[in-house]
Formats: structure tokens, C-alpha cells, sequence
């Protein structure tokens, strides 16, 4: 293998930012330039599963079945990756998720109360279970993308402690730069206790175009507080589009 898997969690705690659509596009833009990528939904709501085209309620096996997996039967835990990873044609593949995650999330914190009382077993430590579960698949793909959602922070955490990258889109509004020190946070935390491993890509500004004026110095203020101050941070933009930008036809799952 000459290449080594990339993983990369889009994560900001404020809610509709760009996070999904800038999982989804990253994913559909390196697949579309021959790369091997895996999306992760990691949030309950689902909106990446059903943005590639899947019903969430359908899918029987998701990102649910595999923290619990992962969690009590780990030797099954190849059996159920096979089930749950689903293809598209031409496009990245996914790991799909819908409101079952949330009670896998309620099972990660029971774990969490638990591990206060247990000596600490870091191989099993419940903000590593995705890393865990993931392992297996990183011979497989150049790139996995987790989309993280707002709730379960125990999740997002998860996530950030599986990754090499996170990308912390932010929308160009006047209010943008509020849920930033949340999320350099939650980064440095995880960097800490879970994962010295983790670097910021970018905050990535999103939906930039709207308007102009008002992106230009959202652009400047993020920039200047966040961007010379904190060596590694890069800005970067994505314009506003209208849909999606890569558009790819869905295919049925091999198992
Ligand atoms: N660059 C963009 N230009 C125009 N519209 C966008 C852009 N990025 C996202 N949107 C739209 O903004 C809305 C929110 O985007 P998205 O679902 O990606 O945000 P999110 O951060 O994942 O939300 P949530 O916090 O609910 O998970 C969607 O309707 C999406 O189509
Ligand atoms: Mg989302």
C-alpha cells in the first residue's frame, strides 16, 4: 500500500453551517478524481445518508450497528462492516446512519459512567470505539470523511479521536465566528486525552457568495483572530451553489 488512509471529521458544533454538504462534496470531489473514499454519517439526523440518495429508515444495517458491535461482540465486527458499508456507482461509498445512532450514542455514555468505576483500559475506552471499528477499513480506502451532527458530543468525539484532520466549516454570516472557540474546544481536548494525531485542516467559510460585503469581513475578522493567530488554521472558502455538485447514480449494496 503506497498511500496511508486520510481520515477527516467536518465538525462545528452550530447547526447547518455547511458540514454535511461539505462532507458530501469533499467525498464526491476526491471519488470523482479516482481516489477510493468512505463517508461516515455520524449523525442521527441522517441528512448525509438520504443526500446519497438512501431512505434512513430502510437501512437495516448502519453506523448504529457497528459502535455496538464494536462494543460487545467485536470478533462479529467484520461480519457487520460487510453489511453495512453501502456503494455507489462512481462515487464514494457510506456508511449510513439514521436515529438508531442516538441510542448507540446513549450506550457510549453508559460506558463512559462506567469507565469512572473501571481502571483505565485505554484499548477500550468508549471515545475510541470508531476509531476501533474503522481500523479494519482504512486498508481499503485513500480517504474516510465523517460528517459529524450537533447532539451527541460523545460522537463528535469519537470521531475527532479516529482522525488525522478535522474540517470546521463555518458559514459566512455575521454571527460566524461565535460556535469557533467551542470547537477549538472540544479539538484541543481531544488532541490531549485521545489523539496528539489530530490537526485542524481549515476552516472552511461557507456559502460565501451571497453576500459579498458582508463575506469579505466575516473573511477578515475569522481570519484575524483565528487564522495568523493559530499557527496551522488555513481559511478557506466554498462558494454558494445551488445543488450538488457532483452528482453520481446510486447502486444496490453488495454484501
Ligand atoms: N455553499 C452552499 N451554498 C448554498 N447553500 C448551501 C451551501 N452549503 C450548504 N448549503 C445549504 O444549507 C443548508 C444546511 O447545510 P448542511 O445540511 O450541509 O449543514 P449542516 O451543518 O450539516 O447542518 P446540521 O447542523 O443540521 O447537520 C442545506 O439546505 C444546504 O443545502
Ligand atoms: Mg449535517
Amino acid at each position: 500500500m503506497s498511500e496511508i488512509c486520510k481520515l477527516i471529521s467536518v465538525t462545528n458544533q452550530k447547526g447547518g453551517v455547511g458540514k454535511t454538504t461539505t462532507a458530501l462534496n469533499l467525498g464526491a470531489a476526491l471519488a470523482a478524481s479516482g481516489k477510493r473514499v468512505l463517508l461516515v454519517d455520524n449523525d442521527p439526523q441522517g441528512n448525509l445518508t438520504a443526500a446519497l440518495g438512501f431512505t434512513q429508515a430502510e437501512q437495516k444495517y448502519t453506523l448504529a450497528n457497528l459502535l455496538l458491535a464494536a462494543i460487545d461482540y467485536p470478533e462479529d465486527l467484520e461480519l457487520h462492516l460487510k453489511r453495512a458499508v453501502l456503494h455507489t456507482e462512481n462515487g464514494p461509498d457510506l456508511i449510513p446512519a439514521n436515529r438508531r445512532l442516538a441510542d448507540a450514542a446513549a450506550r457510549l455514555q453508559v460506558m463512559q459512567l462506567s469507565q469512572y468505576n473501571a481502571v483505565g483500559d485505554a484499548e477500550r475506552s468508549c471515545e475510541k470505539v470508531m476509531d476501533s471499528l474503522l481500523a479494519p477499513l482504512r486498508t481499503d480506502y485513500d480517504y474516510i470523511i465523517i460528517d459529524c451532527g450537533l447532539k451527541q458530543e460523545l460522537l463528535t468525539v469519537n470521531a475527532l479521536a479516529a482522525s488525522h484532520y478535522c474540517i470546521i466549516p463555518v458559514q459566512a454570516h455575521f454571527l460566524a465566528s461565535e460556535g469557533i472557540p467551542e470547537v477549538l474546544e472540544l479539538v484541543r481536548s481531544v488532541q490531549a486525552k485521545f489523539n496528539p494525531n489530530l490537526k485542524i485542516a481549515g476552516i472552511l467559510l461557507t456559502m460565501y457568495q451571497s453576500r459579498p460585503q458582508l463575506c469579505r469581513s466575516v473573511r477578515e475578522s475569522v481570519g484575524d483572530i483565528y487564522g495568523e493567530h493559530r499557527p496551522g488554521i488555513i481559511l478557506a472558502a466554498m462558494l454558494t451553489f445551488a445543488g450538488m455538485v457532483f452528482l453520481w447514480k446510486r447502486r444496490p449494496t453488495t454484501q
